[in-house]
Parts: C-alpha cells; structure tokens; sequence
C-alpha cells in the first residue's frame, strides 16, 4: 500500500464526492510523491551540527522580530526550518539538534515522520481547516471513537469531549465535576501538581508565580504528593496513613463542598514524580466513599509510562470518573463515565479542533497500540522501558565519570533527592545540586551543544526529557549523552 492510500479512509460502495476525491489515483500519487520529496530531504540530516554562519545575521533577526510580538524573547533561540529527521532537528539557523523535549511532548514520533506528514497532506484537502461542535467532518469521531476503545479497555471511561488545549480540557472536566456534585464548590489538588494557564487551572497549579495578579476564585484544598523518601523514613504503612488522616481531616472541615481531587499521577511540571498506586489507592477509595470526583490528568503523562495509561501502569482505571489528555495526542479531550455525562450546554465551543489533528492524533494512538512499546501483561519490558533503562545507564556512567557536576541534592524536607528519575518517556536528572539558576544555565548550554532539553521541579529543580521514543533508537543515547557532557562542562566552569 502506497502512504498516501494508507493515509485515507477506505471507500464504501456509496461513496462522496468528498471520499472519491482523497482516494482519487491522481490525489495518492501526489500526496506519494511529497512525501517521497520529504523522505529524501530528511535523510540528509543525520548528526547534530552548529549553526550556518551565513545564516547568522537572518536568523538572529527571526529572534528579534519573535520577542517584538511577544513583548519578550524566546526562551531558547529556537525557530525551526520545518524539517527533521525522527529525533534531530533542524532550525532556522541550518543547525541540527537532538530534539529531546519536543514541544514539551508534542511530538512523540519526531520531526518529518512520512506516515504523519502524508496524513497532513492530505488534510489539505479537507473544505475547511477547523470542525467545531456545530459543524463537523467525521474524523473527530474517528478520533474519538479510537482513544475510547483504548480506555474503555482497563477503566469506565465511556464518552469523549474535544478541545484544543489542555487548559481547556481541565475546563472541562471541573465543568462536569462541579455539575455531578452541584453544590459542591471546592477542589483537591497535589502539591506541586500543574494544571495549565486559564485562570481557573493557574490557580490551582502549585506555582505561585504562575497566577501573580490573578484574583482567587476558585478553593483549593492541597494533598502532599507521594513522596518515596519520607515513606521510606517513615514506613509506608504509616506515611499512607498520615495520608489518609489529611485526607479525611480536608472533607469533615467542608463537609459535602468537594467536587474532584485531581490526580496527575505522575507528575510533569512538578519534577517528574511518579506516584504510587498504594498511596493512590488509598486516597482514591476515600473519594469514592465520600463522593469526590477522582479525576485524572495524563495531558503530559499519557502514552510514555510503560502503560499507554498511567492509570493501567498503576492499575486504577476502575476509579477513575474524569480524565484529560492532551500534547501528543494532538487533539486534546476530556473523558468521562456514565454517571459523569453531563446535562446539555455545559460543553462546548466553537472549536474542537482541525482535520489535520484528529488523523493524526488518531494515528498516533493505534501507532501506540500497535508497536511493541508498553510493558505486556506478563511484565517483559516493552520499548519504552528499554529505553529508560539506557537512559539511567548513561546517567550512571556520566555521574562516575564526573561526580564534581552531581553533589548531594537536598529535597524541601531535607531529605536527600536521587540524582536521576522518572518512569518510561518521562526522564529527569539533576545536576550542580538542583540549584535554578544552574539547571536553567545548564539547558541553555546543552541548546548550544546540540541537545534540546528543558526544566522541571519547584526546588529541586530538574533537567527534564520527553523524548521522542518511537523514533530515537537506543544507540542514539551515546551521542544524545555526549552532547549533554559539553553542555554540563561548559555550565561547571
Ligand atoms: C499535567 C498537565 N495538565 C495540563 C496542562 C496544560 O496543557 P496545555 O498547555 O495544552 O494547555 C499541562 C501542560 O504542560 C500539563 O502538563
């Protein structure tokens, strides 16, 4: 089968104007013939390597003009070419990089993927860029209809509602929340958890600096996340307990008023914490019994644990009554059970998202469940796991070879915080004592040294990775890491 005929929709019998055109032979032919022009132009990048310097003076006024429309500059001199091949990347300044955040996760199978771009082409064609709740083509549907059938398979999740950025989809699901349990006003949420920017979820992220000026609307009650080396100081028994008496102590103090606890249960922004499913267990059995909304939010951590839901990873899909996902899916939506379905008018919008999203996002997800990346049920490590494992033996290496760059990292409750983490596609390392202004240099000199990384944590602060797993092989992992070394070398002097 030809890309471009693996990239539309087989035609019934009776078909449409609309289905006979993305079929047509001379459509295929074209849409092949793009992406073979892709396929050839994006095997010619194949290393890192710096930046053109006869495009230097062009490029650093794309800078210029980026920070004038947004009234401050770029966080990394980043604008890309539009090309790249898998895991590297190419910028507008002709250097090539090892994209190892991807837009913050976006982009799980790289740069340039053929099969992605001929969909993309192909969305081309459609009659109009957006579909929205009033007017829509059918592969919003299709989109839908395959994220379900996934986690309809360990959990109660039944129906599907689109949106175009996380922060809306978490609008959505405190929507549905308050509704199910009118009147019920209040919210529980992790420590350190991150919700996204409007001004209700900014407000129950856990940075302050995040909502400076914005007016609190919204009662927000914090739960400590789990936390591995006070458990372990401790016992388990006795941390989950203390947990638990929080937990209990937050709904008698508002009897009735909680809608939801929002559980990140691995958390992003908060400094790649994964979580633990006795803990979670625990407090999610409270909400049951007490009739809180146990609402999960996987917009970062979903499709890169070692489960394409965390909540299978951590085996509580049955608890689970609201769900958000979003980044990689391109498409971001909010899910919810039977009982969650909301009364008519609550949601909806103008739009729900572009042709182009949804057949992407549908195929990322059925790419998800057909490769061989998730742990199976018997526990042999899939991909993704193999993947981190590389990760952690680089990490291990690059600590011995240079322990100067790796002294003790102190945790907020003084306890001492491991120098790397994370779990599958969510990866972490903390260098120079966790110390911000070191981890932001840091990153900055890895950008230079040909590797795109990013920050994460409130103190201790992280170099974070989301990688594009799919598509970097494990062998890349020696050149990703000898990039990381200059740019670790060039912070420590
Ligand atoms: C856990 C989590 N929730 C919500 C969001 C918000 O998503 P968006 O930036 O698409 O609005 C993010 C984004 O980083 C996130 O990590």
């Amino acid at each position: 089968m030809t890309t471009a005929s693996a990239a539309s929709p087989s035609i019934p019998a009776a078909a449409t104007h609309g289905e006979r055109l993305r079929k047509s032979p001379g459509v295929c032919a074209a849409v092949d013939a793009m992406v073979g022009e892709l396929r050839a132009a994006s095997a010619r990048i194949t290393d890192v390597r710096p930046a053109d310097p006869a495009l230097k003076v062009s490029y650093d006024a794309l800078m210029k003009r980026a920070a004038d429309v947004r009234g401050r500059g770029l966080l990394y001199p980043y604008i890309g070419s539009g090309l790249g091949n898998g895991a590297l990347v190419e910028l507008a300044d002709g250097s090539v990089k090892w994209d190892m955040i991807n837009g913050i996760g976006v982009h799980f199978f790289g740069h340039s993927d053929p099969d992605l771009a001929a969909l993309g082409i192909m969305s081309g064609l459609d009659d109009t860029l957006k579909h929205g709740n009033l007017q829509t083509n059918f592969e919003a549907v299709e989109f839908s209809e395959t994220l379900l059938a996934e986690a309809k398979k360990n959990s109660r999740l039944k129906y599907a509602y689109l949106s175009t950025s996380g922060a809306m989809a978490n609008e959505n699901a405190i929507k549905v929340c308050y509704q199910k349990h009118a009147p019920a006003s209040r919210v529980i949420a992790f420590r350190d958890c991150f919700m996204g920017r409007s001004v209700t979820m900014c407000q129950i992220g856990d940075t302050a600096d995040y909502r400076q000026g914005v007016p609190l609307s919204t009662l927000v009650d914090y739960m400590p996340f789990w936390d591995e080396a006070a458990a372990e100081r401790m016992g388990k028994a006795r941390y989950i307990d203390m947990a638990l008496q929080h937990l209990e102590m937050l709904l008698d103090r508002y009897p009735g008023q909680h809608a939801c606890f929002i559980f990140e249960l691995v958390q992003g922004e908060g400094g790649f914490n994964p979580g633990d499913r006795d803990y979670f267990k625990t407090l999610m059995e409270l909400c049951k019994a007490r009739r809180v909304a146990v609402w999960d939010d996987e917009i970062q951590s979903f499709g890169r644990t070692n489960r394409m839901f965390a909540y299978e990873m951590f085996n509580l899909g049955e608890y689970v009554d609201v769900f958000c996902v979003g980044k990689m899916t391109q498409t971001c939506a909010t899910l919810f059970t039977e009982e969650y379905n909301p009364k008519p008018g609550l949601l909806s919008g103008t739009f729900t998202g572009e042709g182009v999203s949804f057949r992407m996002g549908k195929r990322i997800i059925e790419r998800l469940r057909d490769g061989n990346y998730y742990d199976n049920e018997r526990g042999d490590a899939g991909l993704f796991a193999r993947h981190h494992a590389e990760f952690r033996r680089h990490m291990q290496a690059m600590i011995a070879k240079h322990p100067e760059w790796f002294p003790k990292v102190m945790d907020r409750a003084g306890n001492e915080h491991p120098h790397f983490g994370g779990v599958g596609g969510m990866m972490k390392f903390t260098p120079f004592a966790g110390k911000k202004d070191k981890v932001n240099a840091a990153c900055k000199a890895c950008f230079e040294h040909g590797v795109v990384l990013f920050s994460c944590g409130h103190g201790p602060y992280h170099v974070r990775m989301l990688p594009a797993l799919p598509v970097l092989r494990l062998e890349d992992w020696a050149r990703v890491f000898a990039c990381i070394e200059k740019g670790l070398a060039a912070t420590a002097t």
